[in-house]
């Protein structure tokens, strides 16, 4: 039932004139401020409609004016970045090592992109940032290198692996002392001892490392050196520097004159030179590169 709209006495405000039963609807009219929004938001929606790509269509959708669309932005900024690498990897193409390494932005970017190598394909093996793992992989962030830490050492390590099927893969072979009868296992200890003695430690049993030394001499010290320094053209790691392969305590090196491991590495020349470059740069980069 409608009225004449009228003053509400009570609240001083105009109603609709609408009442139920003697209840009367005022009229509240909605905020300014929200009304001015609200028109400047359809204001703002037909501008946008006309400008931009706004409203689907059977076979697309409207362009709007200004031909913006952020598909086609997308699209130049992925073929400028394509272009932007392709430039980078050509310029690692053409240089060598030691040029990459001293142009500090191709370097950037080679380190970069080995980092992102290193993370698929070697951190299984080598841990993360290098940092080596127990049973033979050794750490590449250290300066102990068993093939050698210069670029061009490391650059064919991982072209050629370590006793992997690469034709001129890096090799050479530990002699299985124990296993092939050349050394009885009281001398094995012996030398063990010896081998002990090379870090600079006290010998725990003198006599026999005294005994063992002489062995090493003939045996061992053609690969290892006679002060176990080691010999990086054989891969014979050094045992005088209290970093090690495969353990050690005398148990442990014992077992590796017994039987050695002959540690195999994969040749990695499958991943491209370009890779092999970036990860020289990246491995040569952890902290130990000579
Ligand atoms: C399947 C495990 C495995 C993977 C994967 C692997 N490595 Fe190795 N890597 C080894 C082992 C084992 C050795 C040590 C071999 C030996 O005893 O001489 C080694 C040795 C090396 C050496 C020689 C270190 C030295 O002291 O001379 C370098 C450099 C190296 N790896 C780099 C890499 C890089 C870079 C990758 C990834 C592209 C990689 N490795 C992936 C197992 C692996
Ligand atoms: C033909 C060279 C060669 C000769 C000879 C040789 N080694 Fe080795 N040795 C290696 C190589 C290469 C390794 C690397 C690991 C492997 O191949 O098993 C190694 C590894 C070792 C290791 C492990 C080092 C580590 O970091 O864990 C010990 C210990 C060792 N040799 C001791 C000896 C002793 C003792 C003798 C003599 C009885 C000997 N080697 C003779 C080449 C040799």
């Amino acid at each position: 039932m409608a009225d004449q709209p009228e003053i509400d006495r009570l609240t001083g405000q105009k109603t609709t004139g609408h009442q139920w039963d003697g209840i009367k609807e005022l009229n509240t009219p909605l905020p300014k401020w929200w009304l001015y929004v609200f028109y400047a938001s359809i204001l703002f929606s037909l501008v946008y409609v006309v400008l931009y790509p706004a409203i689907p269509t059977l076979t697309g959708y409207t362009r709007g004016i200004l031909g913006y669309d952020q598909r086609v932005q997308l699209e130049a900024s992925l073929a400028e970045q394509a272009a932007a690498r392709a430039q980078y990897i050509d310029r690692i193409a053409a240089s060598d090592l030691a040029d990459i390494q001293s142009d500090a932005e191709l370097a950037t970017f080679a380190l970069a992109g080995g980092q992102t190598a290193f993370a698929d394909n070697c951190v299984p093996c080598h841990g993360l940032g290098g940092a080596g793992q127990d049973g033979g992989y050794p750490s590449l962030a250290d300066d102990d290198w068993l093939w050698g830490g210069t670029l061009d050492d490391i650059h064919q390590t991982l072209q050629v692996g370590i006793r992997a099927d690469h034709p001129q893969t890096r090799t050479s072979m530990m002699p299985a002392y124990g296993v092939l009868n050349m050394l009885d296992e009281g001398q094995i200890a012996d030398i063990a001892h010896h081998v002990l003695t090379l870090a600079g430690d006290a010998a725990e049993d003198a006599e026999a490392a005294a005994r063992g030394a002489e062995v090493y001499n003939i045996q061992c010290a053609a690969c290892h050196a006679a002060d176990g320094a080691g010999n990086t053209l054989l891969g014979a790691p050094a045992l005088n520097d209290r970093i090690w392969l495969y353990g050690g305590t005398h148990e442990e090196i014992a077992a590796q004159i017994y039987e050695p491991r002959h540690g195999v590495m994969p040749a990695w020349g499958r991943l491209g030179d370009d890779a092999i470059k970036m990860l020289t740069l990246y491995v040569h980069n952890l902290g130990g590169g000579e």
